[in-house]
């Protein structure tokens, strides 16, 4: 017989979590303003509201805890975190931040101005908010078949070349301070940008001497992709393919969160020590001095041992097969779902899924409120909330596809979590023809909303 499938590692400690009524759920969704950011943990069963700073550290990162150097300048642990990411992505300088977005505040203050462009495949939230908070335009250049969601692509993360050179003639170089390519594309649904999208980027990038910096969140997902879907790389390690990707990047900001498996951190890698330069002042403004901007020496530690295990083939088969199980599941069902399944996520596409849900009432919302109201399972919206509104005319910007973000944590919970969860949706789907109506904003703020905001039934 073939040996089944089963987890590369094994369990030490446990936290417990709750059941709850579907009445006590009902009250609480009502009382958190229909926003899912309201709830309190314990009122939650499975929290798939994120994948990020939510995984359950190994016994070995515990002990690199211990050993952390708080040293306020040239600590060990520094230097230990220099070397793992200098190892693992071949980067040579790098500044550490307190997490992903912070990275990004450093880097652009230090390269983009009022004004600017900056294209790529489709940037998370935070990257956007960061673009737009500076007065200048992301550009999404993803393929349009990241749009549908039944489509069978590989690589649904790449950028389309030639809108992106769209972009790059349409503007003077001095308008376009770097491109930004995110690996594995979280707002397509977790898709992962091939190797030779990565390669013609970095050309085309050349050809008009713009540097290339990869929002690198999900780096080690995105390599496991190409090692199972792109021709030639079967038989190469992941840690050689994820040499090869970052070769084609100036530079990378990193939630440490997400592929490190810790639970705060982050860093931005530079190639080249002008850039380093020109953000260390920025870095030691924002977050702290060179050898800890805005973590604590345990943390590195923590995060250098993340980053080996993070990468490590048998981990990430584990991690993306649990995903995939979580999706196969829901797909067999006849639920509609971003295919094939992303890294970190299942993606389902809440327009197919509750098509009597006006567009102008948050139909992707409204599937997570329900999901939570029948089962206890947290989701999360990546839908007309999380789109925002247009800058300028302050109108909704609707994207192409409503989804229902599963974020599956990283080595938390067991696959009866899934079939639980998978069970919960399926009910929803039963009665998806009842539900018709979804919610209208009470209270919003200016810029990333979706954190914030305050929802009434309609
Ligand atoms: N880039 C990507 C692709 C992300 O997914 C995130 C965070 C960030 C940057 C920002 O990093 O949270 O450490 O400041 N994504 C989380 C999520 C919040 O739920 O997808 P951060």
């Amino acid at each position: 017989m073939k040996l089944p499938f089963a987890e590369s590692y094994k369990i030490k400690s446990v936290e417990t979590i709750k059941k709850s009524t579907v009445e006590e759920r009902k009250n609480w969704i009502k009382e958190a303003k229909y926003n899912l950011f309201n709830l309190k943990s314990h009122q939650v069963f499975v929290d798939l509201l994120t994948d990020s700073g939510t995984g359950a550290m190994s016994d070995k990162q515990w002990s690199a805890i211990m050993e952390g150097d708080e040293s306020y300048a040239g600590a060990s642990s520094y230097f230990h975190l220099k070397d793992a990411i200098k190892d693992i992505t071949g980067f040579e300088y790098f500044l550490p931040t307190h997490q992903g977005r912070a990275a990004e505040n450093v880097l652009f203050s230090a390269l983009i101005k009022e004004g600017d462009i900056i294209p790529g495949n489709a940037q998370f939230d935070t990257t956007k908010g960061h673009i737009e908070y500076r007065k200048a335009t992301a550009v999404d250049c993803t393929i349009d078949e990241a749009n549908h969601p039944s489509l069978n692509h590989p690589f649904k993360g790449n950028v389309d070349l030639e809108k992106l050179e769209t972009v790059l003639k349409k503007y003077p170089k001095e308008k376009i301070p770097l491109i930004i390519v995110t690996i594995t594309c979280n707002s397509a649904g977790g898709q992962p940008v091939s190797m030779e999208n990565m390669k013609d980027v970095k050309k085309l990038a050349d050809k008009y001497d713009i540097p290339v910096f990869y929002d690198a969140a999900r780096f080690a997902e995105n390599a496991y992709f190409i090692k199972i879907r792109e021709k030639g790389y079967q038989n190469k390690s992941i840690r050689s393919i994820i040499k090869e990707m970052f070769s084609f990047a100036d530079g990378m900001t990193m939630s440490s969160k997400k592929d490190a498996i810790v639970n705060m951190g982050g860093f931005i890698g530079f190639r080249h020590r002008e850039d380093f330069e020109k953000a260390t002042e920025f870095g030691i403004l924002f977050e702290g001095f060179i050898t800890y901007g805005g973590m604590s020496g345990r943390d590195m530690n923590a995060l250098a041992q993340g980053l080996y295990e993070g990468t490590e083939f048998d981990y990430l088969e584990t991690r993306i097969g649990q995903v995939a199980y979580l999706g196969q599941k829901l797909k067999d069902a006849g639920i509609p779902v971003q295919y094939p399944f992303g890294g970190h996520a299942i993606f389902v596409d809440a327009k197919s899924f509750l098509p009597y849900v006006p567009i102008e009432q948050y139909v992707a919302q409204t599937l997570a409120v329900e999901l939570y109201i029948e089962g206890g399972v947290r989701g999360v919206e990546i839908g007309t909330l999380l789109a925002d509104r247009d800058p300028v005319t302050r109108k909704n910007r609707y994207p192409e596809v409503e989804w229902l973000r599963l974020a599956i944590p990283r080595r938390v919970y067991t696959n009866n979590h899934m079939n639980f969860t998978a069970a919960a949706l399926i009910n929803v789907f039963e009665r998806r023809n009842e539900i018709t109506t979804g919610f209208k904003i009470v209270k919003e703020a200016p810029l990333l909303r979706h954190f914030t905001v305050e929802l009434e039934k309609i």
